[in-house]
């Protein structure tokens, strides 16, 4: 089995990341993870990466002012560099222009703290309190030029209770998190996972196996 080549983009914590690179510490996991790169320099998981042998590497936006393809240019240099096949966005706070996302179509994921469609953009967790949602969770899905949209390969539910604080939902959501990206990520690297139109097929139909 020849392992796909995986970069996580990080921007802050990196518990994500960190979900990630414990998978793939198994030898038989499909994906190895080759390249950590982060636009934030002071980002905590940088050195959560390092500390696990990964490489990692910077693309500080603020170089670039407001030339976003300009920043994207020098990402995807330092992807290339790193031989990458599958990128993983893991709380990776900077929108990708449609150039970026179209040299990765089909092979950039992304996790979002919600249940896709609900709750796009920010405060996810605060967002589903004040509306009173009684599940939430979390979503992995291919990215497409569009925020928080595009087709879903996993998803992790949890139930709202009654005393739930935005941090004690984020947490719940978290550990979801943490489960579900691996998951979804080995699904992709062993090519179990088709594009069909707007939605994802696993092996050939339309649910994720929960394991
Ligand atoms: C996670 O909640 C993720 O879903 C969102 O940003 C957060 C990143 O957390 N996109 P971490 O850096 O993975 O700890």
């Amino acid at each position: 089995m020849t392992r796909k080549r995986v970069a996580i983009l990080i921007s802050g914590r990196g518990s994500n990341m960190a979900a990630l690179i414990e998978a793939a510490s198994d030898a038989a996991y499909p994906a190895e993870i080759v390249l950590v790169a982060s636009n934030e320099p002071a980002a905590e998981g940088l050195a959560r990466a390092a500390a696990a042998g990964i490489p990692t590497a910077v693309v500080d936006h603020r170089r670039f002012g407001k030339d976003r393809e300009a920043f994207e240019r020098a990402l995807q240099a330092e992807l290339i560099g790193h031989g990458v096949e599958l990128v993983c966005l893991a709380g990776f706070m900077r929108l990708l222009t449609p150039w970026f996302v179209g040299q990765w179509q089909g092979r950039l994921l992304n996790i979002h703290p919600a249940l896709l469609p609900a709750f796009k953009g920010l405060d996810t967790h605060a967002r589903a309190l004040a509306a009173g949602a009684k599940e939430h969770g979390a979503t992995v899905h291919f990215v497409v030029p569009e925020m928080d949209s595009g087709p879903i390969v996993a998803q992790g539910a949890v139930p709202v209770r009654p005393d739930d604080t935005a941090a004690t939902l984020a947490a719940r959501v978290l550990e979801v998190e943490h489960r579900i990206y691996p998951q979804a990520l080995r699904l992709v690297a062993q090519g179990r996972v088709q594009l069909d139109g707007d939605r994802c097929l696993i092996d050939g139909r339309p649910f994720v196996p929960t394991s």
